[in-house]
């Protein structure tokens, strides 16, 4: 009699447990982006706030991709506990460069996600898993790219209204 419970699910518990802390991970980015689009509306940078309201629709989509991959392969997803997310910030730079941060650190768990899932031979879940790593090149590209912003104009004067005016035109062709 074959075990049951390896019937019900074609996941591995490490894999699921790995792809249940990634549901957590994009829960995080997508309430931190949701801050700082808060704070970005607050100094009245409109594109800087519509930038991360859509930045964080996009994490909370990115959640619900994994989540619902666990379930779809019959493992038990988690709908995470999302905590200290910060409310202020000490800069319009410094809020680009916090979401640089969590999107490099976004792209080390999917390298790791997708190193562990070669050891396990789930090559299932490592083809769902390119997807998210073609999406971090975008992400940094545009995050990288806007900071560059900040560089050349500088933020003296009306430069924060100029940076937020060209941030919109930032966008990844892919080449
Ligand atoms: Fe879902 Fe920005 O990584």
């Amino acid at each position: 009699m074959k075990d049951l419970l390896k019937l019900k699910s074609s996941l591995v518990e490490e894999i699921e447990n790995i792809l249940n802390t990634q549901v957590k991970v994009e829960a995080h980015s997508s309430a931190i982006y949701l801050a700082m689009s808060a704070w970005c509306d607050d100094q009245g940078l409109d594109n800087a706030s519509k930038f991360f309201a859509k930045q964080s629709d996009e994490e909370r989509e990115h959640m619900l991709k994994i989540f619902n991959y666990i379930s779809n392969r019959g493992g038990k997803p988690i709908s995470p506990e999302v905590t200290n997310i910060p409310n202020d910030f000490e800069s319009f730079r410094g809020v680009f460069e916090q979401a640089l941060e969590q999107e490099m650190f976004v792209t080390e768990q999917f390298n790791n996600i997708a190193d562990k899932c070669v050891k396990a031979k789930d090559y299932v879940t490592f083809n769902f898993l390119q997807w998210f790593l073609a999406e971090q090149v975008e992400e940094e590209f545009v995050i990288r790219r806007i900071l560059e912003l900040f560089d050349v104009i500088g933020e003296d004067g009306t430069g924060r209204w100029e940076i937020d005016k060209h941030l919109v035109k930032v966008v990844f062709d892919g080449e």
